[in-house]
């Protein structure tokens, strides 16, 4: 039998990385291959849910069901989301999102010189932190990639971005993190409680993580 529990509710998730144009043929971007996003969208669909899974550029399958918006970079994927933020129940921001972006796209082809060559970088804006302060009933989860101090940051960012959860891995384990189809993660929320996670596969990651979204919904509802 299969729960249902988030069927009338909209789940808008972030997944992928961006891509930060440098010139005509360069861009910036990291390893998310959008895999950890793309199973939560294919969870909560099955759990009943409106899915809007704003994509940066990866090569998936689009989870069955789900409404999936490719985007590019980080302005993009803001402006996106945002348009979406109103009409949603949850957002959960799995996305890599480029911190910085270069300050001046050339618009031909840069040509290499002698010596170095500096890059003018920019700061992006951030998509959780932004939608976090135009929270009105939207539970938000947040992701944490770390390599130290998981914890601290995740405590960190679970207060800033005005989450309700933040999902921490440690991307130096293996198993866990960008590409693989696992990840070891810890669940941490609002009231101060951790929940340490085994390796497990990503699918089940997701499971676990919207069981918890749905027990939020619910005390939202009870109030
Ligand atoms: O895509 P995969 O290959 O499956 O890999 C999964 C993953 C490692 C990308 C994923 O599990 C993960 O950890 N995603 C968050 C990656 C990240 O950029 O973390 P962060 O600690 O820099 O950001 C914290 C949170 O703020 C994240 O929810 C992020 O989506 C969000 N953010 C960050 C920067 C920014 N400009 N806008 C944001 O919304």
């Amino acid at each position: 039998t299969e729960s249902r529990d988030l069927s009338g509710k909209t789940v808008l998730i972030t997944a992928g990385p961006t891509r930060e144009k440098i010139d005509p043929v360069r861009f910036l971007t990291n390893h998310s291959t959008g895999k950890m996003g793309y199973a939560i969208a294919g969870e909560a669909v099955r759990m009943g849910a409106k899915v809007i899974l704003v994509s940066g550029p990866v090569s998936l399958a689009p989870p069955k069901g789900a409404e999936v918006i490719k985007v590019e970079s980080a302005e993009e994927m803001y402006q996106t989301a945002l348009a979406h933020f109103a009409e949603a129940d949850v957002l959960i921001g799995t996305a890599a999102v480029a911190d910085y972006r270069p300050k001046y796209i050339f618009d031909e082809k840069m040509k290499k010189k002698e010596g170095d060559q500096a890059l003018e970088l920019e700061r992006t804006k951030d998509i959780l932190f932004e939608l976090g302060q135009r929270k009105e009933a939207q539970v938000i989860v947040g992701f944490a990639a770390e390599t130290n101090d998981v914890e601290k940051h995740a405590m960190g960012k679970l207060t800033r971005k005005n989450a309700d959860m933040i999902v921490a891995n440690d991307v130096k384990q293996a198993g866990a993190g960008f590409g693989a189809d696992t990840n070891i993660v810890t669940i941490y929320k609002k009231d101060g409680s951790k929940d340490e996670l085994p390796l497990m596969a990503k699918t089940e990651v997701a499971r676990r993580l919207l069981s918890e979204v749905v027990l939020l919904l619910k005390k939202d509802e009870s109030k």
